[in-house]
């Protein structure tokens, strides 16, 4: 019996509800597409960790208590730089970073919360730019944080057209139930452990393929396929190979990611506007040849597009090269991942599930013939 928990219910949460079914995702009471194209980030931010959206002061507060606690340790300016020289891939380096944040900080859960949050933008710019060769910029407080993490990125202050799009963006993968890096993240403080050695061990399980790290390959799929006829030879020899394509299926929706109807609808309004019209086009074309291969090959299994898709559409059609489309999920991520951290520490116990041992029993340890013991 493999332990991947299918169908199981570990615990009962606040913070969001995926139904599989209906191809529904509420975050907090919010239907995802009702939130998170209007939304500040700061807002929805701040519904996830005290539980309601904040009035006026409360968001005007938090927003700058937020952009008070980006600036990162001068150790972590060390790490980037020795890990820009090993050109280490840029999510070990934000778990490296990640796990400095507790550097000379007394634990404590909300404290750590919102410096992670506040700091994720800046480990990743920052390192993506040293990495490049160019030096990091200084961290402007007056900026949102979604405008914050392009300045990182990109060195400059982004329209406020962008802003939107990756506001949306992160919006939309604050939260999402249980996923395996959530999950990681609640067992690791049950035991009573910080919530920064929580978010790293989220970091870990974000970065594979079979979870966060899909949405490079996807768009990678596209740019393979690179014009519409090649569609289906390309997507039928990947198949035949027993290969997955990436931003399809779903441990959990059995129709199609409500998330890819927000991120496709952010994706074509950017594009729309002066993006790469064609390539929006093509990767409708390419999603509609993959789910008619998918339903041919595996009928039994419904699968459909997943949010990482048009994620990777609109991550690029936002200048992220793909290298930096996983750790920009964990940007948004992290908000989740704290406040089920918070919600944890307040409700839970130690998460300890079972095993059922299948391995050999009663075997014995003939001491005589094995180690004589030096005398
Ligand atoms: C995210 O949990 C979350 O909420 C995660 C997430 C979040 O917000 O945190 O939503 C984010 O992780 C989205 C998913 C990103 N990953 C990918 O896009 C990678 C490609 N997708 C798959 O690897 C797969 O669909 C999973 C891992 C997402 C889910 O797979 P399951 O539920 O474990 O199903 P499975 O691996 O047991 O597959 C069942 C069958 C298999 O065929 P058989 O071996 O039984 O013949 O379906 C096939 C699989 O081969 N299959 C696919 C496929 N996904 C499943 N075949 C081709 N392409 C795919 N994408």
């Amino acid at each position: 019996m493999a332990a991947d928990l299918e169908g199981v219910v570990a615990t009962s949460t606040r913070l969001s509800h995926v139904d599989g079914e209906a191809g529904r995702l509420t975050i907090a009471g919010y239907a995802v597409e009702d939130l998170a194209p209007y939304a500040r980030f700061e807002e929805v931010a701040f519904l996830l960790l005290y539980a309601r959206l904040p009035d006026p002061s409360e968001l005007a507060r938090f927003t700058q208590d937020l952009a008070g606690r980006r600036a990162l340790p001068r150790a972590g300016f060390d790490v980037l730089r020795a890990a820009a020289a090993a050109q280490a891939p840029p999510m070990d380096v934000l778990r490296m970073a990640a796990a400095l944040l507790s550097l000379g900080r007394q634990e404590n859960p909300l404290d750590d919360a919102l410096t992670a949050i506040a700091c994720f933008p800046t480990i990743v710019g920052a390192y993506w730019r040293v990495r490049n060769g160019e030096a990091p910029v200084p961290v402007r407080p007056d900026l949102p944080h979604a405008a914050h993490y392009l300045q990182q990125v990109f060195g400059a202050e982004p329209s406020a057209e962008r802003a939107r799009a990756l506001e949306t963006y992160l919006n939309t993968v604050c939260d999402h139930g249980l996923n395996a890096s959530t999950f990681a993240a609640r067992v690791i403080v049950s035991t009573r452990s910080d919530v920064i050695s929580a978010i790293t061990g989220a970091v870990g399980a974000l970065k594979g393929p079979l979870h966060g790290g899909a949405p490079g390959p996807a768009l990678d799929m596209v740019f393979e396929i690179g014009t519409p006829e090649r569609a289906e030879p390309v997507i039928r020899a990947k198949l035949d190979r027993g290969e997955r394509l990436m931003g399809f299926g779903h441990r959990i929706y059995r129709v199609r990611d409500p998330r890819a109807d927000v991120l496709a609808q952010a994706a074509q309004r950017f594009y729309s506007s002066g993006g790469d019209q064609s390539l929006y086009e093509l990767a409708q074309q390419v999603e509609a040849t993959a789910l008619r291969l998918l339903r041919e090959r595996k009928p039994e299994r419904r699968l459909d597009t997943n949010v990482e898709f048009y994620t990777a559409l609109l991550l690029h059609g936002l200048g992220f090269p793909s290298a930096l489309f996983t750790p920009t999920f964990a940007v948004g991520r992290v908000v989740g991942w704290s406040a089920h951290c918070l919600e944890q520490l307040r409700e839970g116990r130690l998460i300890r599930p079972q095993s059922a041992y299948v391995g050999p029993t009663d075997l014995h340890y003939d001491r005589g013939t094995r180690h004589t013991r030096s005398q």
